[in-house]
């Protein structure tokens, strides 16, 4: 079946009222069979229906055995991380989303794990790496810059030194891209963002076919408790339904903004996988079906006032996130990746004038005229 076919399907199917939503299972609490035996769902903390029914989902978009639908992307990422024992080191790559960086550069050291920060790891020599690595985490393309990662290339180094490959795949979905068909352990998301898809609630998923890691993700996750909600479960999965039409919408819009932005002497430079200019364009098509809807692009603070061309937006919201189906306009090295020490933002490319855009679903005409009138607002 296709893409948007088990998208809709998906989840399990509502036998007792055959109602075409899978109902949402407000209890925390279920009734047990007898006093030897565990009924399917116990308490909700463990299992709830209607999460089970929306990871059922996200697992046959992703072609995967198991998924665990979490609180938020970040309790997806601290659970994997959870992984990792104590005298292990984690390889990260150096731009990744500043929730992500700020757990790593603040807790993992508490916990007796180090890491390092590959800047390439398209180049990154895994014979050379510490003997006590043990996971490796990308993303691609990278938050904010739209860096391009060889998935194919890290999982067959990693795999030879027996290291875990998780990639975080908040800015392509399963839609775009499936990193576990490449030969990647777990895939981490964002589901706040594209699955979800209407900037409403916060959500994560991991995603994984190995059966014993779900089973200790799974335990792990129970006994810290970040699990999803079932409303917030309900309204992931509706969200899953319209995930692929909404992407082919934005990034159509993504394309025309990022080839208007290229033309535009307001950016110096513009990042966008989707650009034949972009350095991974070949390697990002040859592993994803699509480009996604983040461009990021240097602001031409010599030419236009940056307050000022924020303030002229009139489509634009001046905020954090993405993926949802209004556009939005962000700074990293003040907003999303103020983590991030001044000298590492500067060493890695976020720069102040850096913007990042997240291109939603209205009409392309009118963000590029919201863009240009803002830029005539701004020029000096
Ligand atoms: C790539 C990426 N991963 C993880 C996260 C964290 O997700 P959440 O905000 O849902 O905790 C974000 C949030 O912006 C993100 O962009």
């Amino acid at each position: 079946m296709g893409f948007n076919t088990t998208a809709v399907h998906g989840g399990f199917v509502d036998e007792s009222a055959k109602a075409v939503n899978y109902p949402i299972y407000l209890s925390s609490t279920f009734t047990q069979p007898d006093t030897e035996h565990e009924g399917e769902y116990c308490y909700s903390r463990g299992n709830n229906p209607t999460r089970a029914s929306v990871e059922r989902a996200v697992a046959d978009v992703e072609g995967a055995k198991y998924a665990i639908a979490t609180a938020s992307g970040m309790a997806a990422t601290s659970l994997i991380l959870e992984l990792l024992n104590q005298g292990e080191k984690l390889l990260i790559n150096n731009n990744v989303y500043g929730g992500t960086w700020r757990f790593v550069s603040n807790l993992l050291e508490k916990r007796g794990v180090s890491y390092e920060v590959v800047d390439d790891f398209n180049t990154y020599d895994f014979a050379k790496a510490d003997d006590n690595v043990s996971m490796v985490f990308i993303e691609t393309p990278s938050n904010p810059l739209l860096d391009v990662t060889d998935i194919r290339r890290v999982v067959e180094e990693a795999h030879k030194r027996g290291i875990l490959v998780v990639v975080d795949n908040t800015f392509m979905t399963a839609y775009l891209q499936k990193p576990l068909d490449l030969g990647a352990d777990i895939v981490v998301y964002s589901a706040t963002k594209y699955y979800v898809g209407h900037s409403d609630i916060l959500a994560g998923l991991v995603v994984l076919n190995d059966e014993e890691r779900y089973q200790r993700l799974k335990f792990i996750n129970n006994t810290l408790g970040g699990i999803l909600s079932p409303f917030d479960s309900f309204l992931l999965q509706r969200g899953i339904k319209t995930l692929g039409v909404r992407l082919d919408r934005h990034q159509d819009n993504a394309q025309k903004v990022a080839e208007f932005l290229e033309k535009s002497d307001a950016a110096t430079d513009t990042y966008y996988p989707g650009l034949t200019s972009h350095p991974g364009y070949e390697l990002h098509k040859s592993q994803a079906k699509g480009a996604g809807a983040v461009i990021s692009f240097r602001f031409n603070e010599d030419r236009y006032d940056l307050q000022k061309f924020v303030a002229a937006l009139r489509i634009f919201a001046f905020a954090v996130s993405l993926g949802g189906v209004e556009s939005l306009i962000c700074r990293p090295s003040t907003m999303t990746h103020e983590s991030f020490s001044r000298e590492l933002q500067e060493k890695i490319g976020i720069t102040p004038n850096l913007i990042r855009l997240s291109v939603g679903i209205e009409d392309a005409e009118d963000l590029i005229s919201d863009l240009q009138q803002a830029f005539d607002a701004a020029r000096k």
